[in-house]
């Protein structure tokens, strides 16, 4: 397949065109690079274009015989969302709709969306189910929920077929360490947890110890990054004309953000010093997945789904690359 994965400059994006190159297919990367690292891309194509771009991405997708897309590019801190929800809508929603249109306008369609577990909000209940209630709590998820909303409509209008894919915590590089975590900044725990052990951030906080949790911190589900891309050619598999699916993807296991630490000190020989700080807002006290539909139906089987290895390998990445790319 010739696959276009926008957001193909990102970390979850580098790591989906090395599984497509891996499975035989083409793909070909669009970025802005107003957050990715063009180093990050490697030997693939790569477009250098703005999903809002309508132009662009109709002669993207036509120009390159296109026949399946992978959608990652995106905002994705929820803090920035809550002050800056106009960044999020249209860089997240209204450049999901302009590349719906534009896939009409080239005749693609397959599309695989990176969702979140963030259209959940406070669940109601542990293990979260896709049947579960829709309720995000900030715009970020809202504006993910928007595009999967847009996805159910146009499969049943357009008869084109859609994959949703809820990502938890997504956490690990490439085993191979010339891949990995660079966001900048950076809000992901186990990359702050690594950058406190390189000696680049003083210590690290908790955000609260105080939850109704076993240690008094948020329990979070992690998911390694390169089982997170197999899942995308799976979900391409099983895309159907007019229908458009959900699935959540994590390991169906929760950790404490202590436990994290814990991982991270004993990956790394490093002490890691850490305060307690004030609770963020907006943080429900548990997120684990229930992944059986990805299981059942998709046949996904994670090949690292212990924390453990995902700390190691985004060491591997961390320690070989202390500035990033
Ligand atoms: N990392 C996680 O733990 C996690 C969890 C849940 C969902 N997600 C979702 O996965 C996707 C990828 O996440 P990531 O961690 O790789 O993020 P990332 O910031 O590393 O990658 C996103 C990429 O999209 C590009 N981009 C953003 N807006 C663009 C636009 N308008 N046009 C073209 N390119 C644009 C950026 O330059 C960047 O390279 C996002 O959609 C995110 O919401 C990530």
């Amino acid at each position: 397949m010739n696959v276009l994965v926008t957001g193909a400059a990102g970390y979850i994006g580098a790591h989906i065109l090395r599984a497509l190159q891996g499975a035989g297919h083409r793909p070909v990367g669009y970025d802005n690079l107003v957050k990715g690292h063009r180093a990050a891309v490697g030997d693939a194509e790569l477009i250098e274009a703005d999903v809002t771009d309508a132009e662009a991405m109709t002669a993207a997708l036509a120009d390159n015989e296109i026949d399946l897309v992978i959608h990652l590019a995106a905002f994705a801190e929820a803090g920035e969302s809550c002050r800056r929800p106009d960044k999020y809508f249209h860089n997240n929603t209204v450049a999901g709709l302009t590349l719906l249109d534009a896939m009409r306008e080239a005749g693609v369609g397959k599309l695989v969306f990176s969702s979140t577990a963030a259209v959940y909000g406070e669940p109601e209940s542990i293990p979260i189910r896709e049947t579960d209630r829709l309720a995000p709590i900030n715009p970020y998820g809202a504006s993910k929920l928007c595009v999967e909303y847009m996805l159910q409509s146009y499969a049943a209008a357009f008869d084109m077929g859609f994959v949703s894919l809820r990502y938890f915590n997504v956490a690990g590089a490439d085993p191979a360490g010339d891949i990995g975590e660079d966001h900048r900044p950076e809000t992901h725990l186990i990359p702050l947890l690594l950058q406190v052990a390189l000696g680049k951030r003083e210590q690290f906080s908790i955000l609260g110890d105080d939850y109704d949790t076993p240690d008094g911190t948020c329990i979070r589900d992690f998911i390694h990054v390169c089982d997170l891309a197999d899942a995308h050619l799976l979900a391409a598999e099983a895309i159907e004309p007019g229908r458009a699916k959900a699935y959540n993807l994590g390991s169906g296991e929760g950790f404490s953000v202590k436990q994290v630490l814990q991982t991270c000190r004993e990956v790394t020989g490093a002490e890691i010093p850490a305060d307690i700080a004030e609770r963020r807002p907006g943080d429900p006290p548990r997120l684990v997945a229930s992944c059986e539909k990805a299981r059942d139906e998709l046949g996904w089987r994670p090949s690292f789904p212990d924390l453990r290895t995902m700390a190691d390998h985004a060491w591997n990445w961390h320690s070989k690359h202390p500035e990033g790319y």
